[in-house]
């Protein structure tokens, strides 16, 4: 495994532990700790590799044709923001790569658990929607400043670090 992978893998790890230890600390709930780190192991290097290839496939950053002042040509070549690109990413985030996460966290942290199946696939079916709702109340920022600001290797972090009050907001939120 490449460094900065193995990195991100182990940061997003840590930071469930935080999130579940703050979610113990501050509510009442009691989170599957084990489950939930090791759901955090499991879905860090698909999701840092599938970035990787989404930057490669829709580069955020293109060189463009740039109209100058310059008294010459009048024309330089500068990376500049690709909007299209940001948009067309940013959009299968929120929508298609928002669904499978959910899916596989609602579903995947239960089966960890060692929760039966139906009962995994009961909960998927019940709480998908609504918590894909809950979550374009945050996401869809972080997912823009990501494409836009972050570089690519720091994705991971700031989607892990968001994700840990994200993590927090949800445990209090059930709490309640
Ligand atoms: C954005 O990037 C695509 C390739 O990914 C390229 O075809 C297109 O020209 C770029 N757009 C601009 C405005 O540079």
């Amino acid at each position: 495994m490449a460094p900065h992978i193995l990195i991100a893998t182990l940061q997003s790890a840590f930071l469930s532990l935080c999130s579940s230890l703050v979610a113990t600390y501050f509510t009442a709930s009691n989170p599957p700790i084990l489950a939930l780190v090791t759901f955090s192991l499991l879905s860090t290097p698909p999701n840092y590799l599938w970035q990787q290839q989404v930057e490669k496939l829709l580069p955020g950053y293109t060189p463009q044709k740039i109209e100058v002042e310059d008294g010459g040509s009048g024309v330089t070549v500068e990376n500049r923001l690709n909007v299209t690109n940001t948009i067309m990413k940013f959009t299968f985030d929120q929508t298609v790569m928002a669904l499978i996460n959910v899916t596989l966290f609602i579903g995947g942290v239960r089966l960890l658990q060692g929760v039966p199946l139906d009962e995994c696939l009961q909960a998927v079916k019940e709480q998908t929607i609504p918590m894909m709702f809950a979550g374009y109340k945050l996401w869809p920022a972080v997912s823009l400043l990501n494409y836009t600001v972050i570089p690519v290797k720091r994705r991971t972090l700031v989607a892990s670090v968001v994700g840990l009050g994200w993590g927090v907001f949800l445990a209090i939120t059930a709490s309640r």
